[in-house]
């Protein structure tokens, strides 16, 4: 767990920082250090995203939800010990524990959003190539299947959540979790994550998750970030 979870750090501030470049962003600062948690710098600018994901939207859902869980986190863990801890092991010591629901919930999102907006990048979507596209086309089927048991997923989240592609074994799988559950509590490596939560989506296309699933695999997604996290980067 622990070398998963130092790997999948490494691997987001690599992808952010080469995003950010490629976009012609300033280069973000540093990775913030194991106490003030924060959420990490985006890896390129609030309108990056248009028209697909609206700058409003990404205003409201990094600044104010994102970061929100973040200061809520820092509230809950100012003056003990767990301030000390990276954010991976908070997620650990808290995941199942009824006492820390609250410590889990908020260091999970902060987690999981990180990793949904090194999910996707301007100029994203199309089709994976090499290994990455091999195992889809080995673990679905096609491509094709993929991109609908994907959305389907998404779809099928009742109320709140995440859909993830995951390594599980030699083969990749996509599951949804609820609220701020997160498959790196199961052990599973995580290549990309869409948020189903209403915030990510509502001011752009209301209720209709299913066109934005779709419109996130088709013109946002990142391939690059999952083959550099299939690479173990
Ligand atoms: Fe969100």
């Amino acid at each position: 767990m622990t070398k998963l979870n130092v790997s999948a750090t490494v691997s987001l501030a690599i992808l952010f920082v080469t995003a950010g470049l490629a976009a012609g962003a300033p280069a973000p600062a540093a990775p913030e250090a194991a106490t003030g948690y924060k959420p990490a710098p985006m890896p390129y600018p609030e309108n990056a995203l248009e028209p697909v994901i609206t700058e409003k939207t990404v205003q409201f859902h990094y600044g104010k939800h994102h970061k929100g869980y973040a200061d809520k986190l820092n509230d809950l863990v100012k003056g003990t010990p767990l301030a000390d801890k990276k954010i991976e092991e908070l997620i650990t010591l808290s995941a199942n524990q009824p006492d820390k629901v609250a410590l889990f919930n908020n260091a999970a999102q902060v987690w999981n959003h990180d990793f949904f907006w090194a999910s996707m990048k301007p100029g994203g979507g199309g089709t994976p190539t090499g290994k990455l596209a091999d195992m889809i086309k080995e673990s679905f089927g096609s491509f094709e299947e993929f991109k609908k048991q994907f959305i389907d997923t998404a779809m099928s989240q009742f109320g709140s959540g995440w859909t993830w592609l995951v390594i599980d074994g030699k083969n990749l799988k996509i599951l949804k979790t609820g609220n701020a559950d997160t498959p790196i509590t199961q052990g599973l490596k995580p290549l990309i994550c869409l948020d189903v939560w209403e915030h990510a989506y509502y001011l752009d296309y209301q209720n209709r998750r299913k066109d934005f699933a779709t419109v996130f695999l088709d013109k946002l997604v990142n391939w690059d970030f999952a083959a550099a996290r299939l690479a173990g980067k």
